[in-house]
């Protein structure tokens, strides 16, 4: 299983102070030299993070292929077909959320997403769709002709830190905070049931399945025992281990659990 490394995180601390330390294509580097197989990142609409430049001197500069997550708004399709990252992954993005909420639904905007799709594939970018684990918006990614899926896997990250981190602050609903320990024992291997069959289905409908949203290095083992999944998308965790351990240990450990 290889493992992109999401750098946003380093972004988000310069941005706290407006400057230009610590400087994203710093990690570049260390994430090769740690055994990480890509470097993601994420061009938002509102340039929270990652900005123009750094897009531009990552895609320039990263001996590693790299994933660009963006909306589908024409302005940033423009940028990323100019900037030609070997992947780009649509998500959904809305400005008022902390991150990404749920996944791209495919159904309800199948023709913009296909028109987007065709324009990155035109400009020879493989072209990845965020989304849940739903077999009809899988059947609806493989008409729009998308080489690969991500599965969203925040329901389960949140469903583990309540159950296990006993973490009453979750992006899950109300309704889950008042679940007994058994109910969310059901609803975990529930989710984690949704995640494997829908990398099952999607693999035979000939789409590759990558995974990522809140996994950590506790909760990533069920998600690698998912054989259908050939990469995971990993940044908090690891951003969060690199002020204890450093940036290389952090994605060294990291790989340690997914490449067992
Ligand atoms: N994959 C996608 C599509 C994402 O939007 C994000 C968050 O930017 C991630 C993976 C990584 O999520 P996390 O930071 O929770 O590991």
């Amino acid at each position: 299983m290889k493992l992109g490394v999401n750098i946003d995180h380093i972004a988000v601390l310069r941005e706290a102070r407006r400057i230009n330390d610590p400087d994203p294509v710093d990690a570049l580097s260390i994430a090769k030299r740690a055994g990480a197989d890509q470097i993601t990142i994420h061009l938002r609409e509102d340039r929270r993070h990652i900005n123009d430049d750094d897009a531009k001197k990552i895609i320039e500069l990263s001996h590693l292929p790299v994933n660009m997550e963006c909306s589908t708004d024409d302005e940033i399709i423009d940028i990323i077909c100019s900037l030609k990252p070997h992947r780009a992954t649509l998500v959904p993005e809305k400005r008022e959320e902390v991150t990404t909420e749920g996944g791209l639904d495919v159904i309800k905007y199948f023709d913009k997403i296909s028109d987007v799709v065709k324009k990155l594939k035109d400009n020879e970018i493989d072209v990845s769709l965020f989304i849940d684990p739903d077999f009809e918006i899988i059947a609806a990614c493989v008409d729009t002709e998308a080489d690969m899926i991500e599965l969203h896997t925040g329901k389960y990250a949140n469903i583990y830190a309540m159950l296990y981190s006993n973490l009453k602050y979750t992006h899950n609903s109300i309704k889950d905070l008042e679940l007994s320990r058994a109910e969310l024992r059901d609803k975990l291997s529930m989710a984690i049931g949704d995640i494997e069959n829908s990398a099952i289905y999607a693999n035979k409908a000939g789409l590759l399945v990558a995974a990522g949203h809140g996994l950590n290095y506790q909760n990533v083992e069920s998600i690698v025992d998912i054989s259908s999944i050939v990469e995971l998308n990993i940044g908090q965790s690891i951003i969060a281990r690199s002020i204890w351990v450093g940036l290389e240990n952090a994605i060294k450990e990291m790989v340690q659990l997914i490449k067992r």
